[in-house]
This record gives C-alpha cells, sequence and structure tokens, in this order.
C-alpha cells in the first residue's frame, strides 16, 4: 500500500452547519493524518483558478459562486491509500447516490452543496495541494 497525500475541502454548506469536527473525526477514525489546514474566504479567482479544468461545464459558474459563498476548510490528509480512502468516506457526487454513512450522506443537501471535495488521484493531489499550500506548510508527522 502506498504513503499518499490529498487535497480536501469542507465546503462553505458544511462548514456553515458547524460540522468540521465531525468531518474531521471521520479522516482520523479513518487513518488519515491533517498534515496541512487553513481556513479561508476563498476569492473568486482562487475558486475559478481550482475548478479551471471544468470551465466549460455547464455548472461551473454555480460551482464557483457556491465556493466562494462563505468560509472553506481546506486541508491535506496523509494515509495509505488516502486519495481513494478519502473519496470513500466522502461518497459519491450526487449525495442521493452517496451510500449510508458517508459524509456527503449525512451532510450534503444536493449536487450543487456537496460539503467536500476530495481529490481524484495522484497527479492532481499534488498539483492540488501545491495551489493552496506551501512545501512549508505540509508538515510530516
Ligand atoms: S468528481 O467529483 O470530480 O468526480 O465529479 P464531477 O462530476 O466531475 O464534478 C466536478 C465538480 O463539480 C461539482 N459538480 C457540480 N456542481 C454544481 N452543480 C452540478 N450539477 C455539479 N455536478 C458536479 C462536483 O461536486 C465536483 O466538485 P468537487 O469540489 O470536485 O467535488
Amino acid at each position: 500500500m502506498a504513503l499518499e497525500r490529498t487535497l480536501s475541502i469542507i465546503k462553505p454548506d458544511a462548514v456553515a452547519k458547524n460540522v468540521i469536527g465531525e468531518i474531521y473525526a471521520r479522516f482520523e477514525k479513518a487513518g488519515l493524518k491533517v498534515v496541512a489546514a487553513k481556513m479561508k474566504h476563498l476569492s473568486r479567482k482562487e475558486a475559478e483558478g481550482f475548478y479551471a479544468v471544468h470551465r466549460e461545464r455547464p455548472f461551473f459558474n454555480a460551482l464557483v459562486e457556491f465556493m466562494i459563498s462563505g468560509p472553506v476548510m481546506i486541508q491535506a490528509l496523509e494515509g495509505e491509500n488516502a486519495i481513494l480512502k478519502n473519496r470513500e468516506l466522502m461518497g459519491a457526487t450526487n449525495p442521493k447516490d452517496a451510500a449510508p454513512g458517508t459524509i456527503r450522506a449525512d451532510f450534503a443537501d444536493s449536487i450543487d452543496a456537496n460539503a467536500v471535495h476530495g481529490s481524484d488521484a495522484a497527479e492532481t493531489a499534488a498539483v492540488e495541494i501545491a495551489y493552496f499550500f506551501a512545501s512549508t506548510e505540509v508538515l510530516a508527522r
């Protein structure tokens, strides 16, 4: 098994619901360690840059508007198979399809406001972590 890092964002809807701690508890119970973290209110430019790969998709503007609607909690997580493990914890993109007990099943209201983001592959994880954290802000534990 590979020790990996992944980028996780607790989105404005989940921050507003005051469930940062409950979501962190799920990461920790699954063996994922927080190795970097910051709370931020993203600018439009930051959100557009982060989701640039989705620029042509019909939901792009709605996604950006949502992501700048309030503060987010951004963290790098480290652990064995961290990328897949985090995506399993998150559940399907649309909470209607998310398995019971997943973060999105428990905390997300809709596909637009779906509580969390998680990197989908090693290459994107590296790019996404570097988008928000300087290498000196990601700490070995
Ligand atoms: S994923 O999670 O990347 O596999 O899913 P994908 O379908 O490619 O979606 C990419 C991101 O866009 C969000 N999304 C939407 N936002 C608003 N409205 C609609 N209809 C919608 N469909 C998808 C989805 O949550 C993904 O955001 P992140 O932050 O990566 O989870």
